[in-house]
């Protein structure tokens, strides 16, 4: 079945209002209907990012709970209230920086479905674990995990992003062939928990210094319907490098 490519920048700590502001300005005339096209931006830019009228835009993380003492977080709630209908979830940063587990990924996601906010879910394993061979089981117990008592209909909604994380920020990109056969084999664990029609309509992406020139290579293959970028979503001229590149 054709799968629609979705194509976000994380911009990750980056860029203020103004800069947001800038960057909408020079881009969301100009991306094409080849993809889906997005930003996940800092919180604080998420309103001047909600004036592109053909860009996802989608927070970088939220919490799971309702409402609390938690401070420094920013609810599902809050989000809506902003016409925010994305959001990433489980970002291998936070999973090793702020503390993020399987659990409060699943918590997450959840709370998304139950507030109609669209979810990137991110999954990959360290430079350690695939050394030690290890990336198939990683992705799968934190896919499996991560789909913890989501319903069918809800999680074929869900984007995967497989991102290795020694190919973050790293300019060491995985080949086509390790990234394809790992987004094949993720699509593959989440037939064995929804089946076929289910596996099929789930979008996965890769991310892990993807740049414009090696974008068109990557969605050509059969298993990658789109890319979670960094560094290369963040110049104006870089972003729409990759809308000509399809
Ligand atoms: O979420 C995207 C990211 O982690 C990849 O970053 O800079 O390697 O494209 P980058």
């Amino acid at each position: 079945m054709a799968r629609k490519p979705i194509i976000v920048g994380n911009w990750k700590m980056n860029k203020t209002i103004a800069e947001t502001t800038a960057f909408v300005n020079a881009v969301d005339g100009k991306v094409s209907d080849k993809a889906d096209w997005g930003i996940a931006t800092p919180f604080t830019d998420l309103q001047a990012a909600k004036a592109a009228k053909n860009l996802i835009v989608a927070a970088e993380d939220m919490h799971w709970a309702d409402h609390g003492a938690f401070t420094g977080n920013v609810s599902a709630a809050m989000l809506k209230e902003l016409g925010v209908e994305w959001t990433i979830i489980g970002h291998s940063e936070r999973r090793q920086m702020f503390g993020e587990t399987d659990e409060t990924v699943n918590a997450k996601i959840k709370q998304a479905i139950k507030n109609d906010i669209r979810v990137i879910v991110c999954v990959g394993e360290s430079e350690a674990q695939y050394d030690a061979g290890e990336t198939k089981d990683v992705v799968k117990n934190q896919t499996v995990a991560a789909f913890k008592d989501v319903e069918a209909a809800d999680a074929a909604e869900i984007v995967i992003a497989y991102e290795p994380i020694w190919a973050i920020g790293t300019g060491k990109t995985a080949t086509n062939e390790i990234a394809e056969d790992v987004c094949g084999y993720i699509r593959s664990v989440v037939k064995d928990l929804y089946g076929e029609d289910t596996a099929e309509k789930v979008r996965i992406q890769y991310g892990g210094s993807v740049k414009p020139e090696g974008l068109k290579a990557l969605l050509e293959q059969p298993d990658i319907d789109g890319a979670l970028v960094g560094g290369a979503s963040l110049k104006e001229e870089s972003y729409l490098a990759m809308v000509a590149a399809l």
